[in-house]
């Protein structure tokens, strides 16, 4: 069977992030009719997998088969080259409790300073899952690299925004405005890909 999304296809985004529900709304481009895994009051699954791809198919396959719609689900993460590519799928995670991102942005710094590294090298990562009532899925990850920079700067963006700057700019996502972020960002690579895939 050739897996294929036709336009106006309703969808169930399955996050409860809004900030990824926003860009992912924009990446879509009106292009289907979008309904949230929180509008239609799902759960949440636990993100048990080891990888960003296992990750978003498993956030995709739960919102499917609880709600009987194609869904759509990132994982996504920040991965710090000298942290071994930490925090990574823990990257909301590191927010802890509170989901306060200066908290995970000042756990980086400090262990960043412990290890007395000069590589302040890091990539974003967006994993994006489709995924059909009856069981086919499709997988795909964009990556952007960049580095990071203490402290952090601008407050247009979200979670890690403010300490990372792409490879090649002079502003942090953090300051950056939105549009020229969700053109370049790990999320719309993933897009261009699914848009490969599926369109
Ligand atoms: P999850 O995909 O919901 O598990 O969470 C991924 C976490 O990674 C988010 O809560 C953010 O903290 C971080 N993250 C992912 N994409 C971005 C981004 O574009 N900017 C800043 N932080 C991001």
């Amino acid at each position: 069977m050739a897996l294929k999304l036709d336009p106006g296809t309703r969808l169930v985004v399955a996050t409860h992030n809004p900030g990824k529900a926003r860009e992912l709304a924009e990446i879509l481009e009106g292009r289907f009719e979008l309904v949230t895994a929180g509008e239609l009051g799902l759960d949440e699954p636990e993100e048990t997998e080891a990888s960003f791809t296992g990750n978003a198919l498993l956030k995709a396959r739960a919102a499917a088969q609880a709600s009987g719609l194609v869904a759509l689900a990132d994982d996504s993460g920040l991965s710090v080259t000298a942290l071994g590519g930490a925090p990574g799928i823990y990257s909301a995670r590191w927010a802890g409790p509170g989901k306060d991102f200066y908290v995970a942005m000042d756990r980086v710094r400090t262990e960043l300073k412990a290890l007395g590294t000069a590589d302040n090298s890091a990539w974003f990562t967006c994993a994006l899952a489709v995924a059909w009532p009856d069981g086919p899925a499709v997988v795909v990850e964009g990556r952007i690299d960049g580095t990071l920079s203490f402290p952090p700067r601008g407050d247009r963006g979200f979670g890690y925004d403010p300490v990372f700057t792409p490879l090649g700019g002079d502003q942090t996502f953090g300051e950056m405005e939105p549009a020229i972020k969700d053109a370049m960002s790990h999320r719309a690579r993933a897009f261009a890909q699914l848009k490969d895939a599926l369109l």
